[in-house]
């Protein structure tokens, strides 16, 4: 009886794995649609925490992106080193980055020490960085620069940091880079309107596969969400938490710990959840290896439509930042 119940759990995380990519390496998935909304809201595809594996969603180029992933602003070289590593050993197999925070070096350290130790392997890894257009007159030299620091072959994802006035000379850069094999996916960040993604739109001979944005409880992409879906954009979110001195604000709305209260779990765990089930890939930022094992902790609960309505319904479209 045992061996047959155990045949049937593993049939069936083989068919949720399946379904929604969770556990595949960050690699080439094949073609076809982005399909993040509907890959996350069925709760019958949450994972055991045991298995360490973290969903993940197939963009438009073809590769599968997890939807959790380390933020590493405001980590220098050292502690970036160490929470990437501490992360990729707790299951994370995303790590965002971005030239402009000065902590490559550290990043591609933390993943050269966990490949080491064989915790994983390149391939599993996707890394993501991003260029500053304003900094860089060459982008191509930008590009360079990232993938030495990082001590890496390729970028999964490679971003435009923000508009400015040379972004589609970067975003050519990044286009090329692609044709040349040293970025998997490219993207922009920090385009909120409408006018501004069909801008880039208009001069993008390789759809953006993301658009990585401020975006929590209180300011919220749906609208944008809605608009780049038939171009099978994911929404990636920075600041999940609000921000530095913003986070209380977060964790301590009522709605929130209402929820988490219900779950047995913390306030970030439920936005977590809440993101992820909302569609959005998520990059909580963190020093602290507590914050970072609880924020993967997010794969085997989930939220009802009744609590997804009600989190829904905080946005107050409240930035933080205004870049
Ligand atoms: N594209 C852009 O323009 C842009 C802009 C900003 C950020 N980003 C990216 O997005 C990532 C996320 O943003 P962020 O790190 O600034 O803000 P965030 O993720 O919203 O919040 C980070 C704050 O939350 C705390 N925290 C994390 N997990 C926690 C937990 N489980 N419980 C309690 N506190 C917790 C962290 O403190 P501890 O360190 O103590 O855990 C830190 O103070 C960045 O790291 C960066 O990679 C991109």
């Amino acid at each position: 009886m045992k061996t047959v119940m155990a045949v049937l759990l593993s049939v069936m995380m083989l068919l949720l794995g399946t379904a929604c990519g969770a556990g595949t390496s960050a690699g080439k998935g094949g073609s076809g649609e982005a399909r993040p909304t509907a890959a996350m809201k069925d709760s019958k595809e949450a994972l055991p925490l045991k298995e360490k594996k973290v969903m993940s969603v197939k963009l438009n180029s073809g590769y599968e992106m997890p939807v959790i992933g380390l933020g590493t602003w405001t980590q220098n070289n050292v502690t970036a080193a160490e929470s990437v590593y501490f992360a990729l050993k707790n299951g994370y197999r995303l790590i965002d980055t971005a030239r402009y925070y000065g902590n490559e070096k550290g990043v591609g350290e933390g993943l050269k020490r966990a490949i080491s130790e064989k915790i994983v392997a390149r391939k599993d890894v996707f890394i993501t960085s991003k260029i500053m257009p304003g900094n860089y007159n060459n982008a191509a030299s930008a590009i360079e620069a990232s993938l030495r620091d990082l001590d890496i072959d390729y970028l999964d994802l490679m971003l435009i940091h923000q508009p400015e006035s040379n972004d589609k000379a970067v975003y050519q850069a990044m286009e090329q880079a692609v044709k040349n094999g040293k970025i998997r996916s490219i993207g922009i960040s920090n385009y909120y309107t409408r006018k501004q993604v069909e801008e880039v739109l208009s001069y993008a001979t390789i759809v953006p596969a993301v658009i990585q944005n401020e975006n929590h409880i209180f300011y919220q992409n749906a609208e944008l969400q809605d608009f780049v879906k038939p171009y099978g954009i994911v929404i990636e979110s920075w600041y999940p938490f609000g921000g530095r001195g913003n986070t209380k604000e977060n964790f301590e709305n009522k709605t929130v710990t209402a929820i988490a209260q219900a779950h047995g779990r913390t306030p970030a765990q439920i936005i977590l959840r809440w993101q992820i089930q909302a569609g959005y890939v998520a990059v909580p930022g963190s020093a602290n290896p507590n914050h970072i094992a609880e924020n993967i902790a997010v794969f085997d609960f989930s939220l009802s439509a009744e609590e997804m309505k009600k989190i829904a319904g905080l946005n107050k479209h409240q930035r933080y930042e205004n870049w």
